[in-house]
């Protein structure tokens, strides 16, 4: 008798392509409302993250949860690639509990993830007092996550699962005498100023959080997931930050401290890359950056840069920090599609276009020489390639259908679409405004 072969289920990702703050959250959501995937799961990054979720006049702005936690029926998994900052977990699902959402039924965190210890965001300042030497700050999100990296690669760090260990404390209190070293030495060398009063505070708010970050499920995620697709079931994956971010392929050293790109959720995950599907790509009709490190395209009127920022809100919701406005750039994101193999793209806040002229960088030059490939330094960029085009100031905000678009508009995703048409991609959706339902759909 013939053996009947179970269907498997499939990982989607969604990544942005730019240097984050793509909007991906509205469209995980929009993504996870079609009954497709039966969880969401981060698989790098930590609480540096901040996604913003609207559902009806609900907003919750989260940093690590993934961004599904406003459905109720989907599967929240946090991946061993990421570095779990316990006590924004702790606030993130008790402020989710009191919108209405009891998420910890429903969120499963690997065993193998990361911990961000107490010590881990002075270790980031004080990092960051070291470059601030040299004038080279990353301008970091101070949450921890480049030290946590570190420790995890250096082999000294804690992973989620120690928690429930009966020697927790000996491991650590040795990793922390060891931060406590290099936070003397950066005292000592590099002026870096913390007081022994912010330490007693910061462990007793950790140690609070880990107690009740023992009462979630931890456990095996890689085991669950692949029991998930062996019943058939997918699971879209949920970058952080983007692909301009990379750990390898950013701006070096002005990037975050994981790989962004979807090769790493199979890494972060604990899956075969056999089962990756489609990759959807996120980028917003502009570009905006926060941090150190050059940014080609910003935008050099600043009053100019002021109305994009003022009209698109882009102030980050995990710093406050103004962000950096710039504009299209189809240089940096053909290199991101190629990277990523993105074939889906969400093109977000395409409404926000608050001057008569816009333009498009189409290439980089490095003194004379028009570049063909992406430039391991960006400060040796001398200077952009654009063209023109024509604004379309309000006319398109809250737009949900392609034919009623004004034909600047129009003409502005047609020159995106022909510049990459050697490219298999879809421009699927292109969002109009911040609620779910402000998009209108480009490619068939
Ligand atoms: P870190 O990830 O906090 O170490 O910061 C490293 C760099 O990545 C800095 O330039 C940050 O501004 C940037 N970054 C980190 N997370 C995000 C994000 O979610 N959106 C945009 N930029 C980010």
């Amino acid at each position: 008798m013939k053996k009947i072969q179970k269907k498997q289920g499939f990982i989607d990702a969604v990544v942005g392509l730019q240097w984050g703050d793509e909007g991906k959250g509205k469209n995980i959501d929009e993504l996870l409302s079609h009954g497709t995937y039966s969880a969401v799961a981060r698989f790098q990054g930590g609480a540096n993250a901040g996604h913003t979720i609207k559902s009806g006049n609900m907003t919750f702005i989260g940093h690590i949860v993934p961004s599904g936690c406003l459905q109720k029926n989907i599967e929240l998994y946090i991946g061993n690639g990421v570095v779990v900052d316990a006590i924004s977990l702790v606030k993130e699902i008790a402020e989710l509990k009191k919108l209405g959402f009891n998420v910890i039924p429903r969120l499963f965190i690997s065993n193998r993830a990361k911990l961000v210890s107490y010590l881990h965001p002075f270790l980031d300042q004080a990092e960051e007092s070291y470059r601030n030497k040299g004038g080279k700050k990353i301008g970091t999100t101070k949450r921890g996550i480049g030290p946590a990296y570190s420790d995890a690669r250096a082999r000294r760090g804690l992973v989620v699962g120690d928690i429930l260990l009966s020697n927790f404390d000996q491991k650590e209190s040795n990793l922390s005498e060891f931060h406590m070293n290099l936070l003397r030495m950066y005292k000592a060398r590099y002026g870096f100023e913390f007081s022994e009063e912010e330490i007693k505070e910061a462990r007793k708010k950790w140690l609070d959080a880990l107690k009740e970050l023992k009462k979630f499920q931890i456990c095996d995620l890689s085991f669950l997931i692949q029991k998930r697709l062996s019943e058939g079931k997918n699971i879209l994956a949920e970058g952080a930050q983007a692909v301009m971010l990379d750990i390898d392929f950013g701006d070096y050293p002005n990037v975050t401290s994981s790989n962004t790109l979807p090769a790493n959720v199979c890494l972060g995950l604990g899956v075969s890359h056999t089962y990756l599907r489609n990759i959807y790509g996120v980028i917003k009709a502009y570009t905006t950056k926060v941090g150190g490190g050059d940014f080609p395209s910003r935008i050099k009127d600043e009053a100019v840069e002021k109305l994009f920022r003022d009209a698109g809100n882009e102030f980050g919701a995990t710093t406050g920090r103004p962000r950096m406005c710039g504009w299209l750039d189809l240089f940096a994101l053909r290199y991101a599609i190629k990277l990523s193999g993105a074939n889906k793209i969400f093109i977000n806040k395409a409404d926000i276009c608050p001057s008569d002229k816009i333009k498009i960088v189409t290439g980089y030059k490095r003194g004379k020489k028009v570049l063909e490939e992406f430039p391991l330094y960006l400060n040796q960029i001398t200077e952009v390639e654009t063209e023109d085009l024509p604004g379309w100031g309000n006319a398109n905000y809250g737009v949900k259908d392609k034919k009623k678009i004004s034909k600047e508009l129009f003409s502005y995703l047609n020159y995106i679409k022909e510049k990459l048409s050697d490219l298999e991609i879809k421009i699927i959706s292109v969002g109009t405004g911040p609620d779910r339902n402000h998009f209108f759909n480009w490619d068939k």
